[in-house]
């Protein structure tokens, strides 16, 4: 029996298998079971993935316990405070921050993309009054392979960075128009003269002229809340991305699968349901009533903006943000009396030995919800936010499965436990 391996032994009969434990930079060792079936003639059985690494990476670092996220090894404390969400978009495709000189010429290259074929907006004239901006967002991430066919296979580094700065352009102006299609307004096409995150506020509120009221600080604090969602390893959404991926689909068909599984409420469709619920609560005097239905084991309300899958003790995003929300609370309107709300439920929240003994702090979506709605950030838009920061983390993930010689299709098995072979009765 090697040093570094681990023993399962089968008491049925008992068997010995060895299984390599392989080790990480940092975080737990990882026990490479791809033998497990092959050497056992068993399955492992991983109810969400919560013990199972799908992957290899060299992106993102997230430390559950400690609280701790780091991209390329930079902590994101240092990133959302000391740089733009330029900055880290460059870390994580490029893998080092840039220079002034790279992030002036990466910010050219995406303002040179970032408008979308005219044909497109027959796409956009399709959907009906008061669609979802996520539903167009998806639609439209998706139709990009028809309307930017060229290179979809990916085959040179080159056409790989292409189509890298074709998603992160265009995310903006698709979803800005999203918004406007929804709304049945005129669409407002991106400003060169503008930064990336100055021209999607702009293209999002400007009137058809092209006047628009924009603080530096609402610029400020949504290109930090960008910055805070641009990658978190192997989420639902980022698997969902390099499951497609793997199958050798394009990457657009990769990343409108992400925007599909990051709208669900348990993962980036959160901030949304945040501010809903608040305003379902309706008032500090129904807050107790809420926090007991949350506990409640036969009620399947959950308080939305709480628990983690990976964050156990504090989510260090939401703290950040707790820091912004306060800063801003005295320069923007930011809704007292939801605010007040919220307030009284994350004091419950944190004292509650419901939630204390299940771990259950604010995430990222508790405090985002907040601070979006004082950038007069429509609630529907939550999610396209989050896309809009996600879409780098996407994009080096597919970028990183391409360059890994073994890539495998993702191919999970199962417990089968339907019925055996029945005989038809006729
Ligand atoms: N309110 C009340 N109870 C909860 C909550 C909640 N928000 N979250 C988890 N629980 C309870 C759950 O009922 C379970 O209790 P028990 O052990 O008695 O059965 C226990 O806590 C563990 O929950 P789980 O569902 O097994 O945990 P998970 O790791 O599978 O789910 C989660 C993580 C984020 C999906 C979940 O906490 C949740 O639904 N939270 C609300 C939605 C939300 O805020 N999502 C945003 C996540 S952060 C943004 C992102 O990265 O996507």
């Amino acid at each position: 029996m090697a040093n570094n391996s681990i023993t399962v032994i089968d008491n049925r009969t008992g068997n010995k298998f060895d299984f390599p434990i392989v080790q990480p930079t940092i975080g737990p060792d990882v026990v490479d079971i791809s033998s497990f079936y092959k050497n056992t003639g068993m399955f492992t059985f991983d109810r969400g993935f919560t013990s199972t690494a799908s992957c290899r990476s060299n992106i993102t670092y997230i430390d559950g316990g400690a609280g701790k996220l780091m991209y390329r090894g930079y902590d994101i404390g240092y990133l959302a405070t000391k740089k733009t969400f330029l900055d880290a978009t460059y870390l994580l495709l490029h893998k080092e921050l840039p220079t002034k000189e790279q992030l002036d010429n990466f910010n050219l290259e995406l303002k040179k993309r970032s408008f979308i074929n005219e044909s497109m907006k027959k796409l956009f004239d399709a959907f009906p009054d008061n669609a979802h901006p996520m539903a167009i967002l998806s639609s439209a991430v998706a139709a990009l392979s028809a309307f930017y066919s060229d290179s979809l296979d990916m085959d040179t580094p080159e056409e790989v960075i292409e189509m890298a700065h074709r998603i992160i352009a265009k995310i903006p102006t698709i979803a800005a128009f999203s918004y406007r299609y929804s709304k049945g307004l005129p669409v407002i096409y991106p400003d060169l003269d503008k930064g990336f995150t100055e021209n999607f506020l702009y293209m999002l509120r400007a009137y058809p002229h092209g006047y628009v009221e924009l603080k530096p600080i609402e610029v400020e604090a949504l290109d930090t809340i960008f910055t805070l969602h641009a990658d978190h390893e192997q989420n639902a959404s980022t698997t969902a991305v390099r499951v497609v991926a793997s199958t050798q689909a394009h990457p657009y068909a990769a990343v409108s699968s992400g925007v599909g599984a990051l709208w669900g409420r348990a993962h980036g469709g959160a901030n949304e349901s945040v501010i809903r619920q608040l305003e379902m609560i309706g008032s500090v005097d129904n807050v107790d009533k809420f926090i007991a239905k949350a506990k409640d084991k036969n009620d399947p309300f959950r308080l939305m903006g709480f628990g983690h899958r990976v964050y156990k003790n504090f989510d260090p995003r939401a703290t950040i943000l707790k820091e912004l929300r306060d800063k801003l609370t005295d320069e923007l309107d930011i809704d007292s009396h939801l605010l007040e709300i919220a307030n009284k439920i994350e004091k419950i929240a944190l004292s509650d030995e419901y939630f204390v003994k299940r771990h259950l702090y604010p995430n990222i979506d508790f405090y985002s919800g907040l601070i979006l709605n004082a950038l007069r950030i429509p609630k529907e838009m939550f999610a396209v936010i989050f896309v809009m920061g996600r879409t780098p983390g996407w994009i080096a993930q597919w970028v990183e499965l391409k360059e890994q010689k073994d890539m495998k299709i993702a191919r999970p098995r199962q417990l089968y436990l339907g019925p055996l072979e029945r005989t038809p009765k006729s």
